[in-house]
């Protein structure tokens, strides 16, 4: 029988406990983690959110009912000891931060008793994720998680309390909203009241929060939710949180200035670590040209060379032909890997082949001077000579080459160099290397849909310089758009905002709306700016992603209490499930025959 809490008070948390509280009488409650009997002693860890303290039962101190109970003791009963903390008589443990203490037990109480959990509560868990899933409350249990934990909900603290003293304020925007088709897909909410019609879960809060700046409320944040129903992967999921700020009368450099010492003040009191200022910035040009990526990881080198004015004229069908056809041939040298055996090499084929790319060239420059090379045979001695130049390679580098279109190049490329420097150790997982990419072009040319669309999202300005050439070259126009990438991560972004409406017409315009549906989907954005609109800029950073690379997690579910699996679905409620159909019938919904099993 599980007993109450009646006159009982908690004094102090388990790990709260120090040699500077010996003598004192205690109250301690968690859960068992391990019960030792050793005939006349028992031992029991006790374990909350703050640690693990060893408790002694011995039958004269407490008395032969508590010394029954702590007979009884099993992991995960929950259980209150009071008693007085004393330094170890035993040996000391070195491994606990109580290490040095236990807590002689007077009194004990079994709260509630447990069954035997299907996997060990303990750190580094090597039980399978799934199940870990199934079960998250005892998963949660878990040190690691809980650390992980305490650490966010710090890291929510630090934010607001920095940003609250810049002046911005935390207003809440709607999570039931009307769908916009731009973006990743929306999650769908169906309506009672108006059957036939659905609300959108956000994406994130844009609209609202430039509304808001049209408001005067100046300095908005929030720590928002959003949804997007696009494939899942380590760092995605399809709810996830976001630091969304948005602020008036500012351009570029003010935006980037608060974000940043923002961003260092969260790594100081989350983790210790001195963040210099300003950040480094790169154009998204130069992201790409050198690293294949707009989220570059500069914590290692490898960086693409562009060797297309040196293929050019050679004899190798592949160079040529890409050049020919308008594309490119680059680069990237592994330094001291000549003698990669074929086997991985072929596997690098197939990686390059999974981001678009034909094949995959290669000259291994032996440590003899000769070559190993999949082209050599359709070149000359002196064009070899000269590709291997224009790599700067050495005896003993391996070299790989992409000839496609530019954009398969950088994929190709950008991907080969992040998995060539995971496999080879080449990166400092204690390093963390910040920085911006700036000026991203406006718009990307989607061969799905046909038409551009917008990179970043439609009411981002593009850069003054290039507002002519929204009509006839969309292609060249650049952003002020701007990306905090974190060790090749992308943190967060954001936009200056077009705050003209009829730049904001323009752009739906290249965008492939039509007037009508424009404003169909967002009149009341374009209404709202023809009575009178602050130039305002903002971004988001992705909560989600930045405490998992604080806390070095392999994973953003490492960091987030009830995440969902690839396909979406929770594994512990068994979220989405079907519903009763009185409820489809008062939403006026019916089920296609395929979507009933
Ligand atoms: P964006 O779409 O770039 O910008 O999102 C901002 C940041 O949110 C994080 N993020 C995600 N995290 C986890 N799972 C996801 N599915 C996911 N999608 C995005 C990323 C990303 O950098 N409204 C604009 C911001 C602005 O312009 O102010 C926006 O949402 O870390
Ligand atoms: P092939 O002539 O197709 O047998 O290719 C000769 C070599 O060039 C092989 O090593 C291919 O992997 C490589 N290759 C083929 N297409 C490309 C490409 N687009 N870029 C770089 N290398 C390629």
């Amino acid at each position: 029988m599980a007993e109450s809490m009646k006159g009982l008070k908690r004094t102090y948390r388990c790990g709260e406990l120090s040699v500077a509280n010996v003598g004192e009488d205690v109250t301690v409650m968690g859960w068992v983690q391990k019960q030792r009997n050793k005939g006349g002693i028992i031992f029991v860890d006790l374990r909350d959110r703050s640690g693990i303290l060893q408790i002694i039962f011995e039958e004269g101190d407490c008395g032969q009912e508590n010394f029954v109970k702590a007979e009884k003791m099993r992991s995960e009963f929950v259980v209150a000891v009071t008693g007085r903390v004393e330094k170890r008589a035993g040996a000391v443990n070195e491994n606990l931060a109580t290490g040095q203490i236990e807590v002689r037990a007077r009194q004990a109480r079994i709260l509630s008793e447990a069954e035997t959990p299907p996997f060990p509560i303990e750190e580094d868990s090597r039980t399978k994720e799934e199940l870990r899933l199934k079960y998250r409350y005892l998963d949660l249990r878990r040190p690691d998680l809980q650390r992980n934990l305490i650490l966010r909900s710090k890291i929510a603290t630090t934010i607001r309390a920095f940003l609250s003293r810049e002046g911005f304020l935390e207003i809440e925007t709607p999570i039931l909203n009307k769908s916009t088709p731009e973006g990743a897909r929306d999650y769908l909410v169906p309506s009672r009241v108006h059957p036939g019609c659905f609300y959108a879960l956000p994406q994130s809060p844009q609209i609202f929060k430039q509304l808001l700046m049209c408001s005067g409320y100046d300095r908005y944040f929030q720590i928002a939710r959003c949804f997007r129903d696009e494939d899942l992967r380590a760092d995605r999921q399809p709810e996830f949180t976001q630091v969304d700020l948005e602020m008036s009368f500012v351009d570029v450099d003010d935006v980037i200035d608060a974000t940043e010492r923002m961003v260092a003040e969260v790594c100081r009191e989350a983790i210790g670590l001195k963040v210099d200022l300003p950040l480094p910035r790169m154009t998204w040009d130069e992201a790409m040209n050198r690293f294949g990526s707009d989220k570059p990881d500069t914590r290692f080198g490898m960086e693409l060379r562009d060797v297309s004015s040196v293929a050019a004229g050679c004899g190798f069908g592949v160079f040529t032909g890409a050049l020919e056809a308008g594309g490119s041939v680059r680069g990237i040298n592994v330094k001291g890997q000549a003698e990669m055996p074929r086997k991985k090499i072929d596997a690098l084929v197939e990686f390059a082949k999974g981001y678009g790319a034909r094949g995959l060239a290669y000259l291994a420059v032996m440590p003899d001077g000769t070559y190993k090379s999949s082209f050599a045979k359709f070149m000359k001695e002196e064009q070899l000579q000269a590709l291997v130049e224009a790599m700067e390679g050495e005896a003993g580098d391996l070299l790989l080459f992409a000839a496609d279109r530019l954009k398969i190049v950088w994929a190709v490329l950008g991907a080969l160099r992040v998995e060539l420097a995971r496999q080879l150790g080449l990166v400092d997982n204690d390093a963390f290397h910040f920085l911006w990419v700036t000026e991203f072009p406006q718009f990307e040319w989607s061969d799905e849909e046909e038409r551009y669309v917008a990179m970043h999202h439609p009411f981002t300005m593009p850069m003054e310089e290039d507002l002519d050439k929204l009509k006839d070259q969309p292609g060249a126009v650049r952003a002020k758009a701007y990306d905090i990438v974190l060790n090749g991560v992308e943190l967060g972004g954001g936009s200056v905002r077009i705050f003209q409406g009829d730049v904001q017409e323009q752009m739906f315009e290249a965008l492939g709306f039509t007037k009508e549906k424009a404003h169909e989907q967002f009149g009341f954005l374009l209404d709202a700016f023809r009575y009178g609109v602050p130039p305002h800029a903002g971004l988001a950073i992705g909560l989600d992603r930045f405490v998992m690379l604080l806390v070095k997690a392999e994973s953003i579910r490492e960091v987030i209490a009830f995440p969902k699996v690839k396909d979406a679905s929770c594994l512990m409620s068994e979220a989405p499930s079907a519903v009763e159909p009185g409820q489809l019938a008062e939403l006026c919904l019916s089920l296609m025959e395929e979507a009933v099993q």
